[in-house]
């Protein structure tokens, strides 16, 4: 089997995970429902969905609890190898740059992400998504 059959398996599997927990979406405010799957470094998948809050602000996106469930299961030195978003609102979301912000703590800047475009599904790399992310400088 290529490598590029086999990365499209994967990247199915990570979409059907993304679109099945946007079904779990707690979101009675936007009713914007988005799930994120995101392949680790154990080859497991977890998934998370957007949990809002009556104050808007402490909303969290699909994406984040997502990390939050990687982390929770792996420790620390989990590393994510591919992740996917999707929404059940027939909406372009590529993930915000919050969460790019997140994603890059645990993400190599060649993983892919993949997620609903304008016109139609979409993959970028983490670098792509996130050209500038902030990362302390590890020599001082
Ligand atoms: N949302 C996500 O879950 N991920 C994103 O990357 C962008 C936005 C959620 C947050 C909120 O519950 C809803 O989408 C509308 O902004």
């Amino acid at each position: 089997m290529s490598q590029k059959l086999l990365a499209g398996e994967i990247a199915d599997q990570l979409k059907r995970g993304a679109a099945e927990a946007a079904t779990h979406a707690y979101a009675p405010y936007s009713g914007f429902r988005v799930g994120a799957a995101l392949l680790l470094s154990d080859g497991s998948v977890v998934t998370g969905c957007n949990v809002e809050n009556v104050s808007y602000g402490l909303t969290i996106c699909a994406e984040r609890s997502a990390v939050v469930r990687a982390v929770s299961r792996l420790g620390p030195a989990v590393r994510i190898a591919a992740a996917a978003v999707t929404n059940l609102n027939n909406a372009a979301s590529p993930p915000c740059g919050a969460c790019r912000q997140v994603l890059a703590e645990f993400m190599d800047a060649d993983a892919p992400v993949f997620f609903p475009g304008d016109a139609g599904p979409e993959s970028r790399t983490l670098a792509e998504l996130l050209p500038f992310g902030f990362y302390l400088n590890k020599s001082s």
